[in-house]
């Protein structure tokens, strides 16, 4: 099995890369034999989307289609169709995905999935290009100052997560959880949680 997780936070070994590593623990608790990769957003060229709407017209066959832009995405796409288990994790930047989180998110919308769904009475949504038996994923959101008892009014960033999860990259969203207020409370009182998390994936 083939475990990648993405990083959102620009800082290496703080609140949201720990709890990263304590979910891959988990993960490897119940699946010692997997194959594990992480990808720090923050170390690699990603640029902005420029709604060109390339990859969203494109009737090639394949789980992505290529950017028109060539920067790090190029091998990072590769990683997330070779991916059976996903772990994202951002720290909240105004109630928000991290800008890194954002930008790579935005890549991943339309080069991973075609316009052919339809939601009420919209059609064009996106849909994943990938067929077959889907991925399993969690999410992780880490907040500075606002408790979990204020989640939703600081949380934006999980069902914009879960969002790219189903609708591009093919991927059953298992569970998620959010680490509030970790300046005060500190970052350890959800190893526990993060651990467990990550034996979901399984
Ligand atoms: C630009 C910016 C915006 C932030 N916005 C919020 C916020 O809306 N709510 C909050 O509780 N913390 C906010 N924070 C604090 C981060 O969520 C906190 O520092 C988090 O632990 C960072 O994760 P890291 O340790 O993995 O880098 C913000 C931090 C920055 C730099």
């Amino acid at each position: 099995m083939n475990l990648l997780a993405i990083v959102g936070s620009p800082r290496k070994g703080m609140a949201t890369d720990k709890l990263i590593d304590k979910a891959i623990e988990g993960f490897r608790s119940k699946s010692p034999e997997c194959k594990v990769r992480k990808i720090h957003l923050m170390d690699h060229e990603i640029g902005f989307c420029r709604n060109c709407l390339a990859c969203r017209e494109s009737k090639a066959d394949g789980p992505y289609v290529k950017c028109t832009i060539r920067d790090d995405m190029d091998w990072i796409s590769e990683e997330l169709t070779k991916a059976d288990r996903l772990i994202f994790g951002t720290p909240v930047h105004e109630g928000y995905c991290t800008g890194i989180m954002t930008t790579f998110l935005e890549r991943v919308t339309w080069t991973f999935a075609k316009p052919t769904g339809r939601a009420l009475t919209l059609i064009g949504c996106p849909v994943p290009r990938a067929t077959g038996k889907g991925k399993k994923a969690v999410i992780i959101v880490v907040s500075g100052i606002v408790p979990p008892y204020y989640r939703k009014f600081c949380d934006d960033a999980t069902s914009h997560i879960k969002i790219a999860l189903t609708c591009s990259l093919n991927a059953k969203p298992v569970g998620d959880m959010y680490a509030g207020a970790v300046e005060s409370r500190g970052v350890e009182r959800y190893f526990g949680k993060a651990h467990k998390l990550g034996r979901k994936l399984i």
